[in-house]
């Protein structure tokens, strides 16, 4: 949704909207120079630190750090998210936002698909409470699921009949072809049917709620035991979470989600008191699943797997592990006695016992680790797992994490970080790929010279442009501020608004930069270039010196191996570095 938002109904919004009366919505404020504060709404405090600038579009809070610009406001205080604060703003300036109207053919027919399955919503939940859907209820209040968790999950019941939806869509005038197109109906030999019969249907939903797919279960043994949407324009198989509007809300609130394999799996903690569980689908967990509840669940999300306790169980907490490397985020196992799905647990012994089996769940990385190299295994063994996790850590975009992980895996196996490859990255495609899943929060310092470099990009254009020529961010070795930095020089150089650009990064950063660009009102501080060009030297020479580190180790290690050919050309990489700093002399 936000990325159909065009950039210029943005800006007219953040232009037409004062910072300082949205914020006074919630917070007493004070005019003090050429700001405004009060008490932080978003930490507990006696004497003010929050800031806020009308002029610039920023707020800060000194106190707790957290920063940003109206949107952000709006999504923080009301725990909602980016469209949503887009809408309540465009609304309160006045603006009508283009969606329907402009929306082009693809985002047309997603809408139509989306109208489609919410209307097979409603026909699914009066079938539930008509007399057909009796054996159904029976069937969910015999595995003890209340009124209410139906209700919450919008659970339904398609008849067994075969053209009953069919005949709904009729009455509706829905055209045939897009009716098949969303899976709700099949088509055999110029025919069309209801793809589902005669079961418990469970609404799959996007963040947002909008329905996008069902699972239907059968009542009896019928096979197979869940019947899943296809394929459509507006789901993908791996990408979905079920649940994860649901407990959207409770996700934000606790910073953590569990997630399971099964719908009931799902279903059934969030009644027993866990409200923050959602279902995998069954599939495999797939890198876009893990980014879409970070998503929902911020940066700092704790993600928690409930596993199976046998070898299976093991074999997939290990598949996870790369998966969660792939996409950064870290999450912990906890796994169920053998056989026993998260729903038979939680009924058998209670939410208590369940919640204790996430407390000790260990990190998905020392369960790696542990599982991979036993405690005192030999050279061979080692050797083994080394390279099976050098091959994981090929997977891993983001720079620092690569770092962190490679030493982790280094100290464990009694290796060189060397052997991971580190050196084969290129530090500008970890950049990239960071900006678009930034890395969860690691408790990695920020280099001063990349910080500061950062700080003069966002308060100087001709600082951005300079920062681009010289090709400096790829020299970087934090890669959020990397693609922090390149972000905010792009939008200098584009003309774009750096209160938008700021909107795309994670959100320490941008809280820093709130902070940094409302200093900058009161105070005149040093000349941006010349930071810069200091801030310039000091990484170039930095990323020079690690280089030839690597090569001297590489080297020793070619030498040691005796192996020639990689000996002659570090040999060569090393009078390259030499030449060219001679030519910088
Ligand atoms: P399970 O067989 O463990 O089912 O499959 P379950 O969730 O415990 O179901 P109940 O308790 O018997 O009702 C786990 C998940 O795998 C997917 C579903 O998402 C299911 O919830 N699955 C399973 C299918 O998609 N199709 C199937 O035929 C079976
Ligand atoms: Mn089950």
């Amino acid at each position: 949704m936000a990325g159909r938002i065009p950039e210029e109904i943005l800006q007219t919004i953040r232009d037409r909207t004062s910072l300082v009366d949205l914020v006074s919505n919630y917070v007493n404020l004070k005019q003090t120079g050429r700001n405004h504060s009060g008490l932080c709404p978003f930490h507990d405090e006696k004497t003010p630190s929050f800031s806020v600038s009308d002029e610039r579009g920023f707020f800060k809070c000194f106190g707790c750090g957290v920063g940003g610009n109206a949107f952000t406001f709006l999504m923080r205080i009301e725990r909602i998210d980016f469209p949503e604060a887009v809408e309540q703003l465009a609304q309160r300036a006045g603006i009508a936002l283009p969606e329907r109207v402009e929306a082009g053919p693809v985002a047309k027919k997603r809408d139509t698909l989306v109208d489609l399955h919410e209307s097979a919503e409603r026909f699914y939940r009066k079938a539930w409470e008509s007399p057909r859907g009796e054996a159904a209820r029976e069937y969910l209040a015999g595995r003890g699921v209340s009124e209410e968790t139906v209700e919450a999950f919008g659970i339904g019941f398609a008849p067994a009949g075969g053209n009953e939806l069919t005949r709904w869509f009729g009455q509706q005038k829905v055209s045939r072809r897009a009716a098949v197109e969303s899976g709700l109906l099949a088509e055999r030999d110029g025919r069309v049917y209801d793809r589902f019969r005669g079961r418990i249907m469970f609404p799959i939903r996007d963040r947002r709620g909008r329905v996008i797919a069902f699972g239907g279960r059968a009542l009896g043994d019928d096979q197979p035991k869940y019947l899943n949407s296809p394929e459509t324009p507006i789901f993908t198989k791996g990408d979905g979470v079920y649940g994860v509007s649901e407990a959207r809300k409770s996700i934000r609130d606790a910073g953590r989600v569990v997630l399971v394999e099964g719908y009931m799996d799902a279903v059934m903690l969030v009644q027993a008191g866990i409200p923050y569980t959602v279902a995998t689908l069954g599939t495999a967990l797939t890198t876009q699943q893990l980014r879409l509840v970070r998503g929902v669940g911020g940066e700092q999300v704790q993600v928690f797997f409930f596993f199976d306790g046998d070898t299976a169980g093991q074999k997939a907490a290990l598949r996870a592990f790369g998966i969660c490397a792939e996409a950064g985020v870290w999450g912990r196992p906890a796994f169920l006695p053998d056989g026993m799905d998260p729903d038979d647990y939680v009924r058998e012994h209670g939410v208590e016992a369940t919640l204790a089996l996430l407390e000790k769940a260990p990190e998905l990385l020392d369960f790696y680790f542990d599982e991979t190299v036993p405690a005192g295994a030999a050279l061979p063994e080692r050797t083994r797992a080394a390279k099976e996790v050098k091959r994981v850590l090929a997977r891993v975009s983001d720079q620092v994490q690569f770092d962190l992980l490679a030493r982790r895996a280094a100290q464990r196996l009694g290796v060189s970080e060397m052997v991971f490859g580190r050196d084969e990255r290129s530090p500008s495609v970890a950049a990239q790929s960071s900006s678009e899943a930034p890395p969860p929060e690691l408790d990695v310092e920020w280099p001063v010279a990349e910080k500061m470099l950062l700080e003069a990009v966002a308060l100087d254009a001709n600082v951005a442009r300079w920062v681009i020529e010289a090709e400096v961010v790829d020299k970087f070795v934090h890669a959020g501020l990397a693609a922090a930095t390149s972000r905010l020089a792009d939008a200098w150089d584009s003309g774009e608004s750096l209160s938008g650009a700021v909107d795309d990064l994670p959100e320490e950063i941008a809280n820093h930069l709130s902070g940094v660009l409302l200093a900058s009102d009161d105070e005149e501080g040093p000349d941006p270039m010349r930071v810069a060009e200091d801030c310039v030297a000091r990484i170039c020479k930095r990323f020079e010196s690690a280089r030839r580190r690597l090569l001297v180790a590489e080297l020793r290690r070619a030498e040691r191996d005796g192996d020639v050919d990689s000996e002659k050309e570090v040999l060569r990489s090393l009078e390259e570095m030499k030449r060219r700093e001679g030519d910088r002399l």
